[in-house]
């Protein structure tokens, strides 16, 4: 029989507040991923007699989020994708670093099984909270055959890692994917696909990069150009030993002189750059600086995970 598997990391779907009304003052990471199961309507019509099992493996406040976490729930996706019963994942997560961790599952995990994380914007305790039909649609969506690779499902969008952003800080659908739009939609519980999704496909140096401590993945830090943009923010990190540099530029890619002056010279003493733009949407058109690009369409902190895979080489 097919079994799919929901792993808890925490976040504003597992979050408590002291009141119903409470949508903001909440404490995010309080209650299981059981719990959160068990407030979903309609889940077992959904599930239509097939298993469900659930696993918590971290509980926090996804602003929060570090690279041993990441290490543990990459370690425990691949072991359940391994089971041949199972048929996908869904990860509750919180919204404020969700991009960042489906970005990072879709560069480490290599299968073609769904992986689809959820999240909510209000917490499990508000008088109408989003936590739960959230959950029904991931697990409609992992459900559904045309799901592959790293998906993020939030108020009935469903968006591929690549694309998917956070574009505002307390609406419910919280999320964009840009120029390239969601891939799918879910309405009422059926799904509907826009664009095929590309299976999970391990960078080179993802097994590296997992069977490394997390305390020693390459260091790489974003930086961010703007009006008096001061040198000193890329000179003091390359003093400090960072191994490299996401500068999200103004525009298409452009960097204030004096930074980019600074941001050549640490590539000269061995920092790995990349250039990528602090636009919302787009992507550098061109070769506007003499800095490497990061990967089309990747935002500074999903190049920053790309950078540092690369960096295990
Ligand atoms: C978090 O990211 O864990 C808190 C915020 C949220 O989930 O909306």
């Amino acid at each position: 029989m097919q079994q799919w598997v929901v792993l808890g990391t925490g976040g504003t779907i597992a979050g408590t507040a002291a009141s119903p009304s409470d949508l903001t003052g909440y404490k995010a990471g309080q209650l299981g991923v059981q719990t959160l199961l068990e407030a979903v309507p309609g889940l077992q019509q959904v599930l239509q007699g097939e298993s469900l099992v659930c696993e918590q493996v971290a509980q926090l406040d996804s602003k929060d989020m570090d690279h041993a976490t990441w290490q543990a729930l990459a370690r425990r996706c691949s072991h359940w994708l391994s089971q041949p019963e199972v048929g996908g994942l869904v990860i509750t997560h919180g919204t404020d670093t969700l991009e960042e961790t489906a970005w990072f599952l879709q560069q480490v995990l290599s299968t073609d099984k769904p992986v689809v994380l959820t999240c909510a914007m209000r917490p499990a305790t508000a008088a109408e909270p989003d936590g739960p039909q959230n959950l029904l649609d991931a697990l409609t969506v992992v459900r559904d055959p045309g799901a592959r690779g790293v998906l993020v499902v939030c108020a009935g969008q469903i968006h591929c890692a690549r694309d998917v952003q956070k574009v505002h800080p307390f609406r419910l659908d919280a999320f964009s994917s840009g120029e390239a739009g969601p891939c799918g939609q879910v309405v009422d519980g059926h799904v509907r696909w826009h664009a095929a999704q590309a299976a999970a496909l391990a960078h080179p140096q993802a097994a590296k990069l997992l069977a490394t401590a997390a305390a020693d993945w390459p260091w790489v830090a974003v930086l961010h150009s703007h009006a008096g943009a001061d040198p000193r923010q890329a000179q003091l990190l390359v003093t400090a030993g960072v191994k490299g540099l996401v500068m999200a530029g103004t525009g298409n890619g452009t960097v204030h002189q004096a930074l980019l002056t600074a941001l050549l010279q640490a590539q000269a003493q061995g920092v790995a750059v990349r250039l990528t733009t602090r636009c919302a949407e787009g992507q550098i058109v061109g070769q506007p600086q003499s800095l490497q690009l990061s990967e089309p369409g990747l935002n500074a902190f999903k190049a920053r995970i790309s950078l540092m895979l690369d960096l295990m080489a």
